[in-house]
């Protein structure tokens, strides 16, 4: 199948990419390169020997996104592009509601225009907001205690695309509620490349590993965890990536949600100590104040998906931060 990969030059796209493209779908990329480089794009064509067609556009305008439907036959959409950083969501709140909604609705409308009827869209544990009970179920409550408006988006998307397909019953759309993607391809060559700090967890801690960071902080220790810091599912990104293809073939009319996690969780201590293992090297680290807004624990029942779509996450903790080393040695500055 022709699949246009929206977004398709960030980390989870181009981990995608080479899945998509090993299971001998066609990958299209468009990608405005707000948060990636186009290099994450050749190294994908060095390790699958596969260039795949790319355009530089922001998904929001739908003449040049129209444009790419005329050139290719487009049978599914995978759609990544957006912003994802909490924090700055949070200062600028405008920026991630144009941006995040107004590309999903311009997608929309070009899709039903050029006749294309099956989306995959990128959603996240966090429309969960503050758990009620865990493991978090895809019928678990959402909605209730979502801290950003980062997250907001993600759970607007999704009422969007629910009542989008109460009206187009012969749409096929799948919701993807990812849990904590970590590691990198194990070849080394393509990986999570933050601009400026780190949002997420283990790019800060292979930063500290390699000497551009002090130490890491470690945002309270006294929570009711195995030993005290924060819990969460982090999925190694090929297995996400694996999960887009598995979604691919088993979609069917209607709206699906799965969740994509390991329904294992891992404390900060214990993923830092992993990176220990694999760098060989200790990590400083120093304990300080609870965020707000944080939760104690976080990890998915990925039964659903493991059941409806025959797919399950298979690698370790310990695999993910040895290719998060394996990337962030190769490539110190990223791209
Ligand atoms: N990484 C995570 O922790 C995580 C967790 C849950 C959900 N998600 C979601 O998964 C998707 C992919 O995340 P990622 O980690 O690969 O992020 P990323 O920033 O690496 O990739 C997103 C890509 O979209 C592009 N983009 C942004 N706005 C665009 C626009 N208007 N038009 C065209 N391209 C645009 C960026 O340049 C980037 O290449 C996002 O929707 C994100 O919210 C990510």
């Amino acid at each position: 199948m022709n699949i246009l990969v929206t977004g398709g030059a960030g980390y989870i796209g181009s981990h995608t990419l080479i899945e998509l493209i090993s299971a001998g779908h066609a990958p299209i990329v468009v990608d405005d390169l707000s948060n990636s480089s186009k290099e994450s794009l050749n190294r994908v064509t060095q390790i699958t020997s596969t260039n795949v067609p790319f355009y530089e556009l922001d998904v929001r305008d739908e003449h040049a996104l129209s444009a790419v439907f005329e050139k290719h036959t487009i049978d599914a959409v995978i759609h990544f592009a957006g912003l994802k950083a909490v924090g700055e969501s949070v200062a600028q709140p405008l920026k991630y509601y144009e941006t995040n909604i107004g590309s999903t609705l311009a997608l929309l409308k070009t899709m039903e225009a050029h006749g294309a009827k099956t989306l995959i869209f990128s959603s996240s544990a966090t429309v969960y907001g503050d758990p009620e009970t865990l493991p978090l179920t895809e019928a678990s409550r959402v909605g209730v205690g979502i801290t950003n408006p980062y997250g907001q988006t993600k759970f607007m998307i999704e009422q969007i695309l629910r009542d989008y397909s109460v009206a187009h019953d012969d749409w096929n759309v799948t919701i993807l509620r990812y849990f904590n993607p970590v590691g990198a391809h194990p070849s080394g060559l393509i990986g999570e490349d933050p601009s400026g700090t780190p949002n997420n967890l283990l790019p800060y801690v292979t930063q500290v590993a390699i000497g551009r960071r002090e130490f890491v902080s470690v945002y309270g220790n006294d929570y009711d965890t195995i030993d005290g810091t924060g819990v969460r599912d982090y999925i190694h990104v090929v297995d996400l990536a694996k999960g887009h293809v598995a979604a691919l073939t088993h979609a069917s009319a209607g709206v699906a949600t799965y969740n994509l996690g390991t329904g294992k969780g891992t404390s900060v201590l214990e993923l830092i100590h992993s990176l220990e293992k694999a760098t060989g090297k200790e990590i400083p680290y120093k304990v300080v104040d609870r965020r707000p807004g944080d939760v104690a624990s976080c990890y998915a029942s990925p039964e659903k998906a493991n059941d409806e779509l025959d797919w399950c996450a298979e690698m370790s903790i310990d695999e993910a931060t040895r290719d998060s080393w394996k990337w962030q040695v190769g490539n110190p500055e990223g791209f």
